[in-house]
């Protein structure tokens, strides 16, 4: 098996709160095991720009409860390129980097196969905001942004309740509407528009209109950013169809901030050190995946054949080097997935008369 002497550790794609977190415990649960570890700056482009730094045990103290990612973020287009990823690839082996560590989306999971092909074991962790990675139950981020995004629903609640209004809120959101629908339940929405599921339009007026009636002061819809344009339209139609007065609010990159909730904490640093376990044990191109509340590795390639399953972006032949077992399982997981999902819509419109 291959000795690991260094490791490096990067973030790429969108910022989530919890990055800070991961990289603390890869850097620790490396050098506690006799590793070197580097921080890679600026994601890929950091790899191929060589823009990096030794990191000690005491260099990430204090980090664990800060937002954003300190070793910074980047979409690198050079990378995407095989020359770049040849680059990158160069650069591990000029600096004695025997493995890496990469923290982020779906993206950055590519880049990581692509490193992987180069001949630099890598292992993803996924950190979106979005949880819109299929082979894990949640990302790293996930669970600040929509406790951020709830503390800021339930204030624009106050004021609808006080003046009679409807408030159209978009979240973030471009693939998933997992942000929507959870803040949509937990604040008690009369309507969750999200784009894995087609919205009852006039099911949302009627239920206004009922509540108007029956003195309901407060109309809170939530949609997710992915449905471009539909949170505008609503707050238009609200009020011409029912004569309450509406107000929209979109909560953008506001929710990507802040302190790591508890989970978010949690799940980082258990991830982070299992990640490291599984690169010193000599195993590449995995994931970490958290299912059914324990950490699971999968591999990244079959992860992200599963995304695109679960998403409709399946190109043709793209399952060719799978087994009937394989494609069998990965149809399992998706409609598990989807029936959860359907099943939290409906409990949402039920319970949001
Ligand atoms: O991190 C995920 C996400 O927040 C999406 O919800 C959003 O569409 C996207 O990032 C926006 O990213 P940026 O503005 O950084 O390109």
């Amino acid at each position: 098996m291959q000795k690991f002497r260094k490791i490096g550790v990067l973030t790429s794609g969108g910022d989530a709160p919890g990055m800070n977190a991961a990289v603390r415990a890869v850097v620790r649960s490396a050098i506690v095991q006799g590793v070197e570890v580097v921080g890679i700056y600026k994601g890929y482009r950091g790899l191929i720009d060589n823009i990096m730094k030794p990191l000690s045990y005491r260099d990430v103290s204090g980090i664990l409860h800060e937002g954003g990612t300190f070793l910074y973020s980047d979409r690198c287009q050079r990378f995407r390129t095989l020359e770049g990823q040849q680059e990158a690839a160069a650069i591990c082996r000029k600096e004695g980097i025997d493995g890496v560590v990469v923290i982020g989306g779906d993206g950055t999971f590519r880049g990581g196969v692509d490193l992987t092909a180069q001949g630099i074991p890598t292992i993803g962790i996924p950190a979106t905001i979005d949880n819109d990675i299929t082979s894990t139950d949640y990302t790293i981020g996930f669970d600040t942004a929509v406790n951020t995004s709830l503390s800021m629903v339930d204030r624009l609640r106050d004021t609808c309740e006080s003046l009679a209004r409807a408030n159209v809120v978009e979240v973030m959101g471009r693939d998933a509407g997992d942000i929507a629908l959870e803040v949509g339940i937990s604040i008690g929405a009369i309507g969750i528009a999200i784009k894995e599921i087609p919205f009852d339009e006039d099911g949302l007026i009627d239920k206004i209109k009922q509540g108007r009636d029956s003195g309901k002061r407060n109309y809170i819809v939530i949609v997710a950013e992915g449905l471009v344009g539909y949170a505008e339209h609503l707050a238009k139609l609200i009020p011409e169809e029912t004569g309450v007065e509406t107000r929209f609010a979109r909560l953008a990159h506001v929710v990507r901030g802040g302190s790591p909730t508890l989970r978010d904490r949690m799940l980082a640093t258990r991830m982070g050190d299992k990640a490291v376990q599984c690169l010193l044990q000599g195993e590449s191109n995995l994931v970490m995946c958290e299912r059914n509340g324990t950490i699971e590795p999968m591999d990244i390639t079959y992860a992200l054949k599963l995304d695109k399953m679960y998403k409709n972006k399946l190109g043709e032949g793209e399952l060719r080097s799978y087994s009937i077992a394989d494609i069998t399982e990965m149809r399992a997981l998706c409609a598990e997935k989807r029936r959860e999902l359907v099943g939290m819509y409906e409990m949402a419109d039920r319970l949001s008369k």
